[in-house]
């Protein structure tokens, strides 16, 4: 398993969880955004491990949260770097190495705000909007190589990209914000890390074998209305 972030250590941390539980794993320091960083953290990773076979393009950024005549061209351009650029570049370096394999499967996380609107953070929506169309094209353009590419919408996750947009959007009590936003969902509350992981372990799996070009929406019912 081979792991990229720009957190080095808490991408050393997590990879000295995996090591202790069994897992041959290593960790690469990699800015998604930067071709040349990305093109040589994939060939290493494909010949450390003898080759390629899922693709979790999870690293994203909320970017600013402001209405969209206050944002700047710099601050709109970053999120799209990461979010798409990154995704549109880790695919690119990773097809070779899977057709290799004879096939394999690429995730792409996308978001509940690439499926519908709200009245926040304008940059992230367009991005996620375009993984959604990203992964529906390049699940065509490659299936006839055995590789299945389908994108993962979660609702409202606990984690520090969601602590971090609450803080920034004035909230003092995390506890309440957490509440408030969990109202957002039928299911009365925002999801854990794990609720999005085991979508993810099924799409990387052969029990999804048949399934390409598809949305998987892990969003406790946030979508439905
Ligand atoms: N948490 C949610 O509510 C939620 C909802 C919908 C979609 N998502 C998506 O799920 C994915 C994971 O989000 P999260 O909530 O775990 O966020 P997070 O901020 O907790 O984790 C994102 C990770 O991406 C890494 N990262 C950021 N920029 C990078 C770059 N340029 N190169 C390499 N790594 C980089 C960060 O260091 C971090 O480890 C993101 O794509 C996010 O947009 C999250």
């Amino acid at each position: 398993m081979a792991l990229f972030d720009v957190q080095d250590d808490a991408g050393d941390e997590l990879l000295g969880e995996l090591l202790a539980w069994g897992a041959e794993a290593n960790y690469w320091h990699v800015d998604v955004a930067v071709e040349d960083q990305v093109r040589t953290a994939i060939d290493e990773v494909a010949s450390r491990f003898g080759g390629l076979h899922v693709l979790v393009n999870n690293a994203g950024i909320a970017g600013v949260n402001r209405p969209t005549h206050e944002i700047s061209e710099q601050e709109w351009d970053r999120v799209q770097a990461v979010n798409v650029k990154g995704v549109f570049l880790c695919t690119k370096h990773a097809i070779a190495h899977l057709k290799r394999s004879g096939g394999g499967s690429i995730i792409n996380l996308s978001s509940i705000y690439g499926i519908v609107g709200a009245a926040d953070v304008p940059p992230y929506h367009a991005s996620k909007g375009a993984v959604r169309l990203m992964s529906k094209t390049d699940a065509l353009l490659y299936a006839g190589d055995g590789i299945r590419v389908n994108s993962v919408h979660p609702g409202y996750i606990w984690t520090p990209m969601v602590e971090h947009h609450l803080r920034d959007s004035g909230a003092t009590d995390l506890d309440a914000a957490r509440i408030e936003l969990g109202q957002l969902h039928p299911l009365g509350h925002v999801g854990e890390p794990d609720d999005i992981a085991w979508g993810v372990v099924y799409l990387a799996s052969d029990e999804s074998k048949f399934v390409t070009g598809t949305e998987l929406v892990i969003d406790g019912g946030y979508t439905a209305r």
